[in-house]
């Protein structure tokens, strides 16, 4: 019998991709996503990559009633949980919708979950709850902090399922902490597929090389790095996917646990985008630009953890990354999505 894994915010970039990945070991997924930052033709594309229709239920986390049966109906046994805003940007200006997709969201999960006695977790959340690092590369001990309203959700769910941990060991519950997810699956037909101006680096340049956008700005080029540009640690997508499958199926094996999933490598921004024209014979036009505020000039994972605990490490490359997104955006445009 697979395990039936209920993923919220399965239809998004990264929801979508986890889909895949699940389909792929033998699991079942159910997504369940209110469609906010999605399409729905984006569950038909994920079907015709696992050779089967997704199970789809349209709803919020913040409707019990929905989650109940959803839990009930399908007969789930572990939750991977990704529904949540996730723009720092637009947090700061909108901090009560912010508390209430993500924080009262992911209370109405947890409460319905208990109702129908399912108490595996596996939680998208993010190295913003790093805040600014102290040291280089960052380990799961490092101080926790932030400096806007999404990040404080991260911080604040963090401590939920901590707490809940505390008050029952019938509890599993691992955090996952991304580092920057880019990269699509190798078909090209499931890829990040944001609505409106992208904000993160990838999305703009496949926006920039598609000629949907003239040029990208490069937000700051005197960070103390070897070429003055922020560095991030860039996580390929189907990497970042396989990362969770291998968290759920050792819940049984974790109490509560945060873990990084990231390469362990940092890449600048101009190394991203010479590596994205290489790799794909195309021009990405940039303009420096004065730093972004809220930026740090460098942060990258150290991601040995997930090594022990997961047996996991990533295996794709920027490479991989620039040319699979390509791969993607080539056809979003073809498909006018
Ligand atoms: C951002 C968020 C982070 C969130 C993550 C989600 C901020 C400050 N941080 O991370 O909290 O978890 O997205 O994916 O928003 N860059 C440019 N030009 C651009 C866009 C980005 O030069 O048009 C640079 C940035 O300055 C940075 C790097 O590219 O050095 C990566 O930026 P981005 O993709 O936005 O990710 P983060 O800032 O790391």
């Amino acid at each position: 019998m697979p395990d039936t894994i209920l993923l919220t915010g399965g239809a998004g970039f990264i929801g979508s991709h986890i889909c895949v990945e699940l389909a792929k070991a033998g699991h079942r997924p159910v997504v369940l996503d209110n469609l906010c930052n999605s399409k729905p033709s984006v569950m038909e594309r994920v079907g015709r990559i696992i050779g089967r229709p997704v199970d789809f239920v349209q709803g919020d986390i913040r409707d019990g009633d929905v989650l109940r049966r959803t839990l009930r109906d399908f007969k789930v046994r572990s939750v991977i949980h990704l529904a949540g805003l996730k723009a720092v940007g637009e947090s700061v200006s909108m901090p009560l919708a912010y508390y209430d997709n993500n924080v009262v969201g992911t209370l109405r999960l947890l409460e319905a979950m208990e109702a129908c006695d399912v108490r595996s977790i596996v939680f998208s959340s993010s190295a913003t709850v790093y805040g600014v690092p102290k040291q280089l590369p960052l380990d799961e001990s490092h101080p926790l902090s932030t400096t806007n309203p999404y990040g404080q959700t991260k911080l604040v769910i963090e401590g939920i399922l901590r707490d809940l941990r505390q008050a029952s060991d019938r509890w599993h519950i691992c955090l996952l902490r991304y580092f920057n997810p880019v990269g699509a699956h190798e078909s090209g037909t499931i890829g990040e597929d944001p609505h409106g101006m992208p904000n993160n680096l990838m999305p703009f340049v496949l926006k920039v090389a598609a000629g949907r956008a003239t040029e990208l700005s490069v937000w700051g080029g005197d960070y103390p790095t070897p070429d003055g540009t922020g560095v991030r640690d860039y996580i390929h997508v189907v990497d970042l996917a396989i990362g969770h499958v291998r968290a759920m199926e050792r819940l049984d094996t974790i109490g509560c646990e945060a873990i990084n999933l990231g390469t362990g490598r940092g890449t600048s921004v101009l190394e991203l985008v010479k590596a994205f024209e290489r790799v794909n014979g195309v021009r990405v036009p940039f303009v420096m630009k004065d730093r972004r505020t809220g930026d740090v000039a460098s942060c990258f994972a150290d991601p040995s953890l997930a090594h022990t605990r997961l047996g996991w490490k990533t295996e794709r490359s920027i490479d991989d990354m620039c040319r699979d997104a390509w791969r993607w955006q080539q056809f979003a445009v073809a498909q006018g999505l």
